[in-house]
């Protein structure tokens, strides 16, 4: 029995060995490296990796999603001032003046250009008073969208100074925040300004007022509307979107009239939760949001917390509010305005542009593998480090020939790959002069043909977003650019870090109630069963 002092004095210098060799290894690498097998780092390290492969390896190049972006309101582009651009449709006019009621409307942003100004100007030509915009700068750019130093390319550009134009405010967050962290936003700013209620809508939605039913109801009347577009209409008794939340707003905030209590309410939902109206108050009462549940599932965590507080949630009409994934091609249209600068309401869909995208990146693949030696790949990686134009670039721009038949790509060569010169101006290929130099602009009529038209784009516009065989959500990722950009970020990274986020989320929500799903009501929980209830799975 017992070692002898030489097996000791072995035993004890291999352990010393190994210890200095282990921490000098770490120290010599990155600590990002700890996650691969400590074995196989070892045996690497001991014996040489067993391929010659060149380090890094690069993920292959993602081809090009999405057409060069082009501003879709041209007019707005070209117009100097406020006063330059269209009068909204009369009938949809806010009250002046403002009503009592106060009633913010906040519309976050975090990608996507074109879709906020649709969304922004969509609410302003149905009614919402553009000072009670509060378009939520979330990009985590701080400053940058402000001083104009991102470029339209780029996923997370805001044009301040359109949004200016456009009469709305601009909120910017000091950081990039998650969802349940805007939403925290929201109350926070609310409350600091002592705002009783707030409306917010998400900002991939369009909003158009019921002219459909209004339409309707006339004709069985003894007033119906007529076609001819000189006889001047008494629209009295028309709800834009606007009035139809200011109703909602005023229903619930005044008290019951059979029992003279004030109701227990939470929010009011028009269109599922596309746009809703928040009572401060009763989410102040359960303890606002949980922003340990970042994205999805914290809605359902929120939502659960005030039902079993006894607000009700309920929803009602409001307008025609579309879940859309795309933009008009011209935002003019949302004006209502007859004439022949004013173009036919259409959409290019993105599904359809996609598959384009990706049926030309498969040809030239197949073209140069059948020109070209394998050392083609190599050749094209170092000349796409020093050229304007990348291939998703030159794909984008056939696509862009095919679809928009004829029209030349905007801003020409390079337009997607941004320079350092980001606030240079793109001229669209479909800018017109603008009839605000003559003064006058021709007003539609309440459903004109023109009308119904719009109506059926925005449908097919949600029909694209739902059809879409990767997700309702992938107009979030599909833009990429802004290289060189201040904060710039890879836009496919972006979207890779926010979904494990929103993994991580439902698995704090499954922890926190000891149930994956939504219905924790019907489960029986309680506000007290909070992390303190065993998972009801294996
Ligand atoms: C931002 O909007 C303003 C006002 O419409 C316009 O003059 C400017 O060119 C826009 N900037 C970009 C980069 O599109
Ligand atoms: C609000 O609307 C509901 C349903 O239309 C109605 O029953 C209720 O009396 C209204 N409340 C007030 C205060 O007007």
């Amino acid at each position: 029995m017992g070692r002898s002092l030489r097996d000791r004095y072995i035993f004890f210098t291999t352990i010393s060995l190994l210890f200095i060799f282990l921490t000098s290894y770490y120290w010599r690498n990155d600590i990002s490296d700890v996650s691969t097998p400590i074995f196989e780092e070892i045996h690497d390290n001991l014996i040489g990796p067993t391929t010659t492969a060149p380090y890094p390896k690069y993920k292959p190049t993602p081809p090009a999603r999405s057409l060069p972006i082009v501003d879709n309101f041209p007019h707005a582009l070209a117009a100097h001032a406020a006063a330059d651009l269209p009068p909204i449709p009369s009938w949809n006019n806010p009250p002046t003046p403002h009503v009592l009621e106060k009633t913010p409307l906040f519309i976050g942003f975090t990608r996507n250009w074109r879709l906020l100004q649709q969304v922004v100007v969509s609410y302003i030509t149905s009614g919402w008073p553009p000072e009670d915009i509060y378009v939520v700068e979330n990009t985590g750019v701080m400053d940058s969208n402000k001083q104009g130093r991102l470029s339209l390319q780029n996923p997370f550009f805001l044009n301040h100074t359109r949004l200016e134009m456009l009469g709305v405010n601009v909120l910017v967050t000091p950081t990039l925040l998650t969802f349940a962290q805007l939403q925290s936003f929201y109350m926070f700013h609310s409350i600091s300004q002592d705002w009783s209620t707030y409306f917010w809508s998400h900002m991939d939605v369009v909003s158009v007022s019921f002219e459909d039913q209004y339409y309707a109801f006339k004709q069985t009347t003894t007033t119906p509307i007529l076609p001819s577009s000189d006889s001047k209409h008494d629209y009295s008794d028309y709800e834009s979107v606007y009035t139809k939340c200011l109703d909602a707003l005023r229903n619930v905030t005044a008290p019951d009239p059979a029992t003279g209590k004030l109701s227990r309410w939470a929010m009011r939902f028009f269109s599922y939760d596309r746009l809703a109206l928040v009572n401060v108050a009763s989410f102040v009462e359960v303890g606002g949001w949980d922003t340990l549940i970042p994205f999805y599932m914290t809605d359902c965590d929120m939502h659960a917390r005030l039902e079993m507080a006894h607000f009700d949630i309920k929803e009602v009409p409001a307008g025609l509010i579309y879940d859309v994934a795309s933009s008009l091609d011209d935002l003019i249209v949302l004006y209502r305005k007859t004439g022949p600068e004013t173009p036919e309401a259409s959409f290019k869909d993105p599904n359809a542009i996609e598959e384009e995208l990706k049926a030309i990146a498969e040809s030239e693949a197949a073209a140069s593998k059948a020109g070209l030696g394998e050392n083609n790949e190599e050749v094209k990686k170092t000349e796409k480090r020093d050229e304007d134009k990348t291939e998703s670039d030159i794909q984008a721009e056939k696509a862009w020939e095919k679809f928009a038949e004829g029209q030349k790509p905007p801003g020409g060569a390079g337009s997607t790959t941004s320079t350092s010169t980001s606030t240079s101006t793109i001229s669209p290929a479909t800018a017109t002069p603008t009839p605000e130099s003559s003064g006058e602009w021709t007003e539609d009529t309440i459903f004109s043909p023109a009308f119904q038209k719009l109506m059926q784009v925005l449908d097919r516009m949600q029909g694209s977003k739902h059809e879409n065989t990767r997700g309702r959500n992938t107009w979030q990722s599909r833009q990429v650019g802004g290289q060189g950009d201040p904060f710039y970020r890879d836009s496919e990274g972006f979207d890779q870090g926010i979904q494990m986020t929103i993994e991580h989320g439902r698995r704090v929500f499954a922890d926190k109630w000891g149930h994956r799903d939504c219905d924790i009501v019907a489960k029986g929980l309680v506000p007290e069963d909070a992390w303190r209830v065993e998972h009801d799975w294996d």
